[in-house]
Parts: C-alpha cells; sequence; structure tokens
C-alpha cells in the first residue's frame, strides 16, 4: 500500500481544494468553514458515530463538535445493541452517545427500532424454539420500543422507528414488503403498531420510515404505495429518511428531486439520513446481496480497488456531492437534515471507498471544500 506523510497528504489535499472553483475552507478570519454553519440556516448536518472500544481521538471529537449539529448512533441503538435477550437491556454506549450529544448542545436521531439487520432471532422464538404467535410478537414489539423509547424521552429529536422495510426484487405496483420476523409474526400491520407505540411514549419525537434506493425505479414507487397508505391510516409519521447510500457509478440526482417533490406531496418532511458517495466498488444500502454476513470476497468486492483515489476520482465525487447539495437547498422547505454516514473515510462501513469528506487522517477532501461552495445565498 503507497503510505503518504500527513504533510504531504495535507498539501495535496489543500492544493486539490485550490482547483475548487470559488471558494475557501477557511473563513476571512482564517478559522475553517464548518459544515453545520455554512447550512444552518437550510437544515441540519449530522454524521453517524459511536462510543465503542476503537476510541475517538481527541482530533475527532473536535471534528464532530465544530462541523455537526446532529448525531445518529451508528450501531449502539440498534435492537442487537441495547436488547440482546429477553429481559436483557445494554446501555452503556447509547447512554454515553447521549451524554456527549447533551454535553455539546448537538441533537440525536434515534436509529432504529424495527430492522431485519442486527436484531436478535430471540425476538421470533416462541416456546420451544417455534415461531412466536403474533400476540407475543405484538407483546415484544411493544415493550423494546416503550422501553428504549421512554428511556430517551425528551432527548431525541426523532426516531428512524422503521428501517428498510421495502424488498430490493422490484415489485412497484405493490408495497412489496421485505418478509422480516416482524412481517411474518405479526403481519402486514407491524408497521402501524411500531409508530404508535414509538408515538404513545414520546408524543413530541418525530417518527421517521428509513430506507436506501427509495428515490428510484420500482423501490420508489412501492415506497409512495406504503407511505401514501401510513398517512391515510393516521400514523404518526413526521419523514421519510433516503439513506442517500450513493456512488459514482449511482448518481440519481434528477430521481432524487422528483422524488422528494413526490413525498413532499404526501404531507410528508424529507431527511437524507445516512449519505455517503463511494468513489470505488458497490455503494447501496443492503448489509449483503444475500443479507447475511458478509463473505470476505463480498466485502472485497464491495471495496474496489484499495489504492487510493486520483486527484480525477476526488474531483468528480466533488462535483457529485455538490451537485446533490444543490438538489437539497432546491428543497430546503422539506428537508429537514443531512447526515453522512461516519465521520471521515477511516471512520466509515465503507472503508477502502474513500465515502466522506474527510480522509482518514481526518483532513478535508475536495468534496469537503466543495459541499461549502455550493451553499447557495
Ligand atoms: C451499518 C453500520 O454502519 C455498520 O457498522 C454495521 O456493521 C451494519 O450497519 N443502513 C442502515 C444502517 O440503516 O444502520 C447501516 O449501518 C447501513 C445501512
Amino acid at each position: 500500500m503507497i503510505s503518504i506523510r500527513q504533510p504531504a497528504r495535507f498539501y495535496i489535499g489543500l492544493c486539490l481544494a485550490m482547483l475548487m472553483p470559488f471558494h475557501s475552507t477557511s473563513d476571512a478570519a482564517g478559522q475553517p468553514r464548518s459544515l453545520g454553519s455554512t447550512y444552518k440556516s437550510d437544515f441540519l448536518i449530522g454524521m453517524a458515530m459511536d462510543f465503542t472500544s476503537n476510541e475517538l481521538t481527541p482530533t475527532e471529537l473536535e471534528l464532530i463538535k465544530s462541523n455537526f449539529n446532529v448525531v445518529t448512533p451508528e450501531n449502539s441503538m440498534k435492537p442487537d445493541s441495547v436488547h440482546p435477550a429477553e429481559g436483557r437491556w445494554t446501555w452503556g454506549n447509547a447512554d454515553k452517545l447521549v451524554q456527549f450529544c447533551q454535553e455539546n448542545k448537538i441533537q440525536i436521531i434515534g436509529h432504529t427500532l424495527v430492522w431485519h439487520g442486527q436484531t436478535g432471532k430471540w425476538f421470533f422464538k416462541g416456546e420451544n424454539g417455534q415461531p412466536v404467535s403474533r400476540d407475543v410478537a405484538i407483546e415484544r414489539l411493544k415493550e423494546h420500543i416503550h422501553t428504549e423509547v421512554g428511556r430517551y424521552k425528551g432527548k431525541i429529536k426523532g426516531w428512524d422507528v422503521v428501517n428498510e422495510a421495502i424488498n430490493d426484487k422490484p415489485n412497484g405496483d405493490s408495497e412489496n414488503l421485505r418478509n422480516n420476523g416482524w412481517l411474518e409474526a405479526i403481519g402486514l400491520d407491524y408497521i402501524n403498531l411500531a409508530f404508535k407505540f414509538a408515538h404513545e411514549v414520546d408524543p413530541n419525537a418525530e417518527l421517521y420510515y428509513n430506507d436506501y434506493n427509495i428515490e428510484k425505479g420500482d423501490k420508489h414507487k412501492s415506497s409512495m404505495l406504503l407511505l401514501k397508505r401510513l398517512v391515510k391510516e393516521g400514523v404518526p409519521i413526521a419523514a421519510v429518511g433516503i439513506q442517500g447510500h450513493w456512488g459514482l457509478n449511482n448518481l440519481p440526482y434528477d430521481e432524487l428531486d422528483a422524488a422528494i417533490a413526490d413525498y413532499k406531496s404526501l404531507g410528508l418532511k424529507v431527511n437524507i439520513s445516512e449519505m455517503d458517495v463511494v468513489i470505488t466498488g458497490q455503494g447501496g444500502g443492503q448489509l449483503t446481496p444475500a443479507g447475511g454476513a458478509a463473505s470476505a470476497h463480498e466485502r472485497d468486492s464491495r471495496r474496489g480497488a484499495r489504492t487510493p483515489p486520483t486527484a480525477q476520482q476526488l474531483k468528480q465525487q466533488a462535483d457529485a456531492y455538490a451537485t446533490f447539495f444543490k438538489i437539497f437547498q432546491k428543497h430546503k422547505d422539506v428537508i429537514e437534515r443531512v447526515t453522512l454516514w461516519g465521520l471521515s473515510d477511516a471512520r466509515t462501513w465503507r472503508p477502502g471507498q474513500a465515502p466522506l469528506l474527510f480522509d482518514a487522517q481526518n483532513s478535508p477532501k475536495p468534496a469537503f471544500a466543495a459541499v461549502i461552495a455550493a451553499k447557495q445565498p
């Protein structure tokens, strides 16, 4: 692997940033510009992080505090993290994150209550390992949501209540719900119930439906059918989260522009909830093609080439981020938040694909400068 020493890297980054049209990553006083303050009048700017054994360094914490005004726990509020077995709750990392955000006046998004991933199989097992009955599954769903939402009541801006309920296999003529444990045990109304349970505990928290690839094609059509029904049935849903796991080979600008308008027509707000733009390899929000644990081969093919990105690739990525941010601003009346899924190319779930705005040494990339420059007057 080619290794470039820190000063050289910084210098290259700076030169690339200077090639970008009319902007600087510093303000008139020479202070680095902040993402959050640049977009203060438009929408919140967030990132995903956790307090785990792989501790964030003081430099990283500073970067977070100076650039982001809202945080999503990347893993630490998921069912597996907080509720690994019946009657067992493990709050350590989630509590730490809430404390850090409160101390630093950073808002918090709860992620996620109901999902097919990172959710113990125990939820769906009845006596003797038999499939759980509908009544017991509803009781477990209620207890899970009541306990978690209740613990952080008043501290969470909004919850991703249901995550990724729509199938990848296209069928735009129907809601095309993914066959997860909750659907199997409860039936179609598990989504309605999840929103109801969250709302009755913390009526002031905004509640979201969150998914990937819903801005285009059949999955968009299915999302419209699902959301239209939820709204019609009086489900307390405030916004839809478009995850935004994009890549240089997947930049759905026009589809996104139209999709945001579609969601607005349903009376919903929109969050861009997990944005990244990979330079190489496979993007997308799917955990693995099969939905299970990724094999070493799958992981490698996702990451693409492990060579550092070229100047041209960094420029393409910068242009892509800028274009997305212009679309977001066009829709600032409905977009409430843009959250990046990680902090840097070292703190990302797509390692080796250089998807974020800071490089692995925490220096701003050309994409950072491009996002700042994309701010419209
Ligand atoms: C990812 C995390 O980033 C990884 O660390 C974890 O191993 C798997 O989950 N959609 C979501 C997120 O809603 O919760 C996922 O986060 C990425 C895709």
